[in-house]
């Protein structure tokens, strides 16, 4: 792409500022718009960041001659609202960046990625949790042989959030970025177990433990909650992997990175890893990616954190909270093959 990336933002809450803010930083892009279907929300972001202000998105894609977008949307479970103006942008010839999850569909994940595909656009999810120093230093390890064959992958992803509705919030809203961390660095998921557990005076399903068999044999496990920390408000996120010559454990939200090979005495912790303190940053880590993608010209299929990617870490969600109900193993592949004949496609391939 040659000069900035003409860039709007769709919904003006919290996160779609936190993009607008980001993109204004960034001199990859020139951020031109906001839309919200809330009138005063658009027009009190489009002043903040001195652009234009859109109540609609058709009117927006039709008006400014986008090369992309960020969906900042939410609704239901954070996410029933990402795949209506996803698709109006992918169909209009312009590139997305969502908001994870997805969707909280499964269905709609499915026709994103194909409608992406059909267009040829780039679709990209906002799977931030991912793109950090200390995550690409444990990737590292494993790309260059020294942690050996992954053996397994276990994550901890435990917040405070009293919100209980509907019961699988903290499935769908959370948990597709800890699966997408797993994934990154343990490969596709095959197969998957769970059980949930209901928090003290909870309605929704506040605690999990889930199982997962990587397609490499790998195995993994995810402990959420959404009934954790004290009053120092930290979140607890940590991710450590087993390789038969070594492991990495990345800790404190994203920031710290560990190597402790098993031959060596000596183990390695960088702290603040890539000068990152703190899980807020990673809007500019990952947004900055996009970008340096877009602005190289890189192909749909390369996009790190893609669309794809996104449906794969939510399909895991969707595989647990299966397992849970049904109380059986649940294979991936099958849950995907069934959401792709119900977006009217044949079935799933990649
Ligand atoms: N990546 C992260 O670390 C992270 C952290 C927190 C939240 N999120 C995600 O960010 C998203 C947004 O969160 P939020 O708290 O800002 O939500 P929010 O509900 O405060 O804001 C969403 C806005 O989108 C608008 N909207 C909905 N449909 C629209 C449409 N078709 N066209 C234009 N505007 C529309 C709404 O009016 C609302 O103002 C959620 O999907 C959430 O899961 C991501």
């Amino acid at each position: 792409m040659t000069g900035p990336i003409r860039t709007a933002v769709i919904g003006a809450g919290n996160i779609g500022r936190t993009h607008a803010r980001t993109y204004k930083a960034n001199p990859l892009a020139e951020l031109v718009a906001i839309c919200d279907v809330d009138p005063a929300r658009a027009d009190n972001a489009a002043a903040e960041f001195g652009i234009r202000a859109y109540h609609d998105v058709a009117t927006m894609l039709a008006a400014e001659g986008l090369d992309m977008v960020s969906v900042a949307t939410a609704g239901t479970e954070n996410g029933s609202h990402h795949c209506v103006p996803t698709i109006q942008a992918l169909e209009a010839g312009v590139h997305v960046l969502v908001e994870k999850p997805i969707s909280n569909d499964i269905v709609e994940a499915v026709r994103m990625v194909d409608t992406a595909r059909r267009t040829g656009k780039c679709l990209a999810v906002d799977l931030n949790h991912r793109f950090t120093p200390a995550t690409e230093m444990a990737k590292g390890k494993i790309a260059s042989g020294d942690l050996g064959d992954v053996l397994f992958v276990n994550m901890n992803l435990w917040i405070r959030n009293p919100k209980d509705d509907p019961p699988y919030f903290h499935l769908r809203a959370l948990h597709s970025h800890s699966v997408d961390v797993m994934r990154h660095l343990g490969g596709d998921v095959a197969k998957v177990q769970a059980f949930f557990q209901k928090g003290p005076g909870r309605n929704g399903w506040s605690n999990a433990s889930i199982n997962m068999q990587f397609a490499s044999g790998a195995l993994g496990h995810l402990t959420g909650s959404y009934d954790m920390h004290g009053p120092d408000r930290h979140s607890i996120e940590r991710t450590e992997v087993g390789g038969t010559r070594g492991r990495v454990v990345i800790d404190n939200s994203t920031v710290d990175f560990h190597w402790f090979p098993h031959d060596s005495k000596e183990s390695v912790h960088v702290h603040n890893a890539g000068g990152l303190t703190s899980f807020g940053e990673t809007f500019g880590t990952r947004i900055g990616r996009w970008l340096a993608q877009l602005s190289a010209g890189d192909a749909p299929a390369a996009i790190e954190g893609s669309g794809l990617e996104g449906l794969l870490a939510h399909a895991v969600v969707e595989a647990a909270i299966r397992s849970h109900e049904a109380g059986q193993v649940v294979v991936v592949a099958e849950l995907l093959d069934e959401a792709a004949r119900a977006a009217g496609l044949s079935g799933w391939s990649r």
